[in-house]
């Protein structure tokens, strides 16, 4: 294989590191304004911020799913049997979990019948009537997906700097921009 075949193609790295990004982010401001007092226009901000970005990773997943489905550009496996099969689990555990994630922030924020727009540039109209004792349950299934996300995602991380390091194999290389 030649040194860029060594390595996902330009797309699949863009969409996996926005991917990162995003969820990262988005996790980070839940924690932040659960700090603020309710009500306070802060709060209100960066969940209208979260929604925003929420809609950016909406499309960002939408397209890796199809991208790598069709087009994206295949490796072989680094390491093989068990690691290998632990490493595809949490892959696909994690594209499980973002998916799940989206749906319910959808529902979340139908449930709870506030604005729901893209930087207040077009809304996403209601697709059912608000109720509040299903947004608090739909809350608590955000709260602990976002959870689980961010604890498989730092798992896969340490793996990825564990290969660097420890390994020195090509597995972080080749999801790194050259
Ligand atoms: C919230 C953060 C992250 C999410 C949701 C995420 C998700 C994923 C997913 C779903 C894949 C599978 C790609 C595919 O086969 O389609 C992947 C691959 C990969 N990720 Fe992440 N990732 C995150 C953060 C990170 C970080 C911080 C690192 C490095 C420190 C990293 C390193 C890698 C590497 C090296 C691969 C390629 C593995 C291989 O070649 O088999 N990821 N990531
Ligand atoms: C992986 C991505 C995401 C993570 C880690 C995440 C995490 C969180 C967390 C931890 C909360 C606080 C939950 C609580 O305390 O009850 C929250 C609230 C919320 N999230 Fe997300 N979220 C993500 C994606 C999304 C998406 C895609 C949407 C919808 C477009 C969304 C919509 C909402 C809404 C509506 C709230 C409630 C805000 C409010 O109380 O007004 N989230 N999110």
């Amino acid at each position: 294989m030649t040194e860029t075949k060594m390595r996902y193609d330009p797309i699949t790295i863009s969409l996996h590191w926005a991917t990162a990004l995003l969820v990262v982010t988005l996790f980070g401001l839940a924690e932040f304004w659960d700090f603020l007092p309710r009500g306070t226009p802060l709060r209100h901000n960066l969940q209208g911020l979260h929604i925003s970005l929420g809609l950016i990773l909406t499309a960002v997943v939408t397209l890796r799913i199809i991208w790598r489905a069709g087009f994206g550009r295949r490796l072989p496996e680094i390491v093989s049997t068990l690691p290998y099969w632990a490493a595809k689990g949490a892959h696909y555990l994690l594209y499980c979990l973002l998916i799940g994630q989206i749906a319910l922030g959808f529902l979340f924020r139908w449930a709870q019948g506030e604005a729901f727009t893209f930087f207040g540039l077009f809304a996403v109209p209601p697709a059912f009537a608000p109720d509040k004792v299903l947004a608090g349950t739909i809350g608590e299934a955000h709260d602990l997906v976002g959870w689980s996300i961010i604890l498989l995602a730092g798992l896969h991380a340490a793996a990825a700097l564990l290969h660097h390091y420890a390994l020195h194999d090509n597995t972080l290389r080749r999801m790194l921009p050259h």
